[in-house]
């Protein structure tokens, strides 16, 4: 812009126009994520169902624009634009929860063609685009319930991101041969780590934990998020590190899983049910293998692209992946505790002399120096990767490298409002089975590391990229 021009442009216009555009770019930069994410799908692989309580993939392809259209059709000011097919609109509406209601029966023919959904997508873009770029512009574009449309975009943007990594899950379960390696993969610097981890536990102090979001701020947070307030919290300990393949592996070893006591009765039953004995990222090499380099009844990882044995890449000082159940249950073996949400907010975020910090490490934007989130691995790193990511209180990979569980029900704040555009997205998960979960993974966007954000799924699902470390009171 010409300086002369400039002068003619209030500063606070300069800065609202600076946010859309900026706001605009994220849209398009989670569009080609979303979009990247289904290219590593073979095209006939597409009405595959990689997770038994998940829609088939096609679904979720139509899914991304048919919520950005029902989204900002249905509330942004200026829209109520003709759809390009008002069944699709419908369809693709809205994902399934998958507690209590039942697997779905669906069969591939019940969905609309590839082509069919191609075009959906290219069509709710272009409807959508030419509006939103006018509309993004104008100072005075409000919802109809008074949010403004950067707001809505937000909710956009998030989303979709959102489903990037829960998208990351599913095809973490589709068989190797239906996906395509991308073309360019991140290279993971050699490394050994300096473990083995696993005793060390930091002392917490006595002290106030800073959660959630206060209404004044401008930052965008969603409906659990509000509103601000503090926890008073008592000393306790937490371990130093995420707990590591190799110490879970211990607790495989002593027979942790066939332990009645180590389990609620919750717990055990859908154990029991599903015959689950082990992380669902691990494989036992089957026994009849004839590859020679396989050595029979050792345990193999399963990465995104690959399957590689616990000694390569540093497997065993990864943090483990597993359901809030088979945490509890080392937690308890190990005779600690899952974190509460607010001593995991106080480990992570406050500082011994009372004040509250944006990250653990400071206040230092998140970037690839600070941890393994923000899409730029598919994979676990080493639990000590990060050594300048370390909280106040010395804890280390608070964000990132997979999620944590709490051991705090998911339910909200005093001050909560659902958002009345989208009132579901956090009101139907209080039901006392969904837990909290904290931090982040490799798949999640760094917009999403705010120390607000909570994330939640239910204790009996084993395919997120989330781990765990434990406390003692
Ligand atoms: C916040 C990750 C638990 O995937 O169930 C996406 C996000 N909600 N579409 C989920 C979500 C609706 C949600 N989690």
């Amino acid at each position: 812009m010409l300086a002369a021009q400039k002068d003619a442009v209030s500063s606070s216009e300069i800065s609202r126009s600076e946010v859309s555009r900026e706001l605009m770019e994220r849209f398009s930069t989670a569009r080609r994520e979303s979009d990247a994410l289904f290219d590593l799908v073979r095209d006939e692989s597409l009405y595959e169902r990689p997770i038994a309580e998940r829609h088939r993939i096609i679904f979720y392809v139509g899914h991304l624009e048919a919520f950005d259209w029902n989204l900002l059709n249905d509330n942004a000011a200026g829209f109520g634009l003709r759809s390009v097919n008002p069944v699709l609109d419908r369809l693709f509406a809205f994902g399934i929860d998958p507690v209590g209601g039942g697997l779905p029966s669906d069969v591939p023919s019940d969905w609309p063609t590839l082509g069919v959904v191609r075009t959906y997508v290219s069509d709710v873009r272009r409807n959508l685009d030419a509006t939103l770029d006018k509309a993004i512009l104008d100072s005075d574009s409000q919802g109809r319930n008074g949010f403004p449309l950067t707001a809505l975009l937000n909710v956009a943007v998030e989303h979709r991101l959102m489903h990037v990594e829960t998208l990351a899950y599913m095809l973490h379960q589709l068989p190797l041969d239906m996906k395509v390696r991308p073309s360019v993969m991140q290279i993971v610097p050699p490394y050994k780590a300096s473990g083995p981890f696993g005793a060390a536990m930091m002392p917490v102090s006595a002290g106030p934990a800073t959660l959630g979001l206060s209404r004044d701020s401008a930052s965008f947070g969603w409906d659990n998020e509000y509103e601000a307030h503090t926890v008073d919290v008592p000393a306790f300990e937490i371990d130093q590190y995420k707990v590591t393949n190799r110490q879970y592996l211990e607790f495989i070893g002593v027979r942790g899983y066939d332990t009645r006591d180590l389990w609620t009765d919750a717990d055990w039953d859908w154990k029991s049910a599903n015959g689950i004995s082990h992380p669902k990222f691990w494989e036992k090499q089957e026994r009849s293998s004839s590859d020679r380099s396989s050595r029979p009844g050792a345990w193999l990882y399963r990465t995104m692209f690959d399957r590689i044995p616990f000694e390569d890449a540093e497997v065993l000082n990864w943090p483990v992946y597993v359901s809030q159940a088979e945490a509890a249950a080392y937690a308890r073996w190990a005779g600690k505790s899952l974190p509460t949400e607010a001593e995991w907010q106080r480990a992570a975020y406050s500082a011994p002399d009372g004040s509250a910090r944006p990250y653990p490490w400071g206040t230092e934007p998140p970037n690839a120096s600070l941890g393994n989130f923000d899409l730029h691995h598919w994979d676990p790193m080493p639990v000590d990767s990060f050594a300048r990511s370390q909280s106040a209180f010395g804890i280390h990979d608070m964000l990132g490298n997979g999620w944590e569980w709490t051991s705090t029900a998911f339910a909200p704040s005093a001050g909560f409002e659902p958002f009345p555009f989208y009132r579901g997205y956090s009101a139907d998960f209080f039901d006392g089975k969904h837990f909290v979960m904290k931090g982040g993974s490799s798949r999640t966007a760094s917009c999403m590391l705010r120390s607000t954000f909570r994330n939640w799924f239910q204790p009996h699902y084993q395919n997120v990229y989330v781990g765990f470390r434990c406390v003692r009171r």
